[in-house]
């Protein structure tokens, strides 16, 4: 893929700049959708692939520059995959200390001892009037039975991932990012585009 600017099809200025860090080595200028005073794309999809694919592909096609689209976020099994594309949703008022509890409790009243859940994340990458590239990112774990550790956002206190003890938010960024869905989504994503484009 040969591009020189790439558009983050988000407004979350933290995400920006955790995008931005990550391609630093790159050869590739990274702007937000509010620099190029694009609207933000509504996520109507029924799938991470969807929303990413949707967010990325509509921006593309208004801007006429590659656009990276990505959504994310935490499936439990006994929950029939909840609250998935509605991770950030579930929250109410954004709070998600609260979404935290209501979450133990539905995982509570099911009966189930069945904790397992995933993270995952999904990258698209849309090439204007051209093909997407779409990159998933995945990492298994279970639901603690309370919320412990004060790192990370949304529902890290309650994530232990698969081989650890303790939750995400009992994590560095960098240990996180080493093993999280969007470390491995991004892995994956820079490993087919960016690569090539290595500052020497
Ligand atoms: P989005 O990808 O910006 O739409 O966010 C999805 C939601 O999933 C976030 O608001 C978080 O609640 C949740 N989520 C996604 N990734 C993580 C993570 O690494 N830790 C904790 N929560 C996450």
């Amino acid at each position: 893929m040969k591009f020189a600017k790439l558009v983050v099809a988000s407004h979350n200025q933290g995400k920006i700049k955790e995008i931005k860090q990550m391609l630093a080595p790159y050869q590739v200028d990274v702007v937000s959708a509010d620099d190029l005073k694009l609207p933000d794309v509504e996520e109507t999809g029924k799938t991470f692939e969807e929303n990413a694919r949707l967010k990325a592909e509509t921006l593309a096609k208004m801007s006429g520059f590659y656009c990276l689209g990505d959504d994310s976020g935490l499936c439990v099994n006994c929950l029939d995959g909840k609250p998935g594309v509605y991770s950030a949703r579930y929250a109410p008022n954004r709070d998600f200390d609260k979404a935290m509890d209501m979450l133990l409790d539905e995982i509570k009243a099911t009966g189930s001892k069945d904790r397992s859940a995933y993270f995952s994340c999904v990258l698209a990458v849309a090439k204007p009037n051209g093909r997407t590239k779409v990159f998933e990112g995945r990492v298994n774990g279970s639901i603690a039975e309370k919320k412990s550790g004060s790192n990370g956002f949304g529902y890290d206190p309650i994530f232990i991932p698969e081989g650890y003890s303790k939750s995400f938010a009992n994590f560095t960024n960098e240990e996180k990012n080493a093993i999280s869905h969007r470390g491995r989504a991004f892995q994956k994503m820079i490993a087919e585009i960016f690569k090539e484009k290595k500052k020497s």
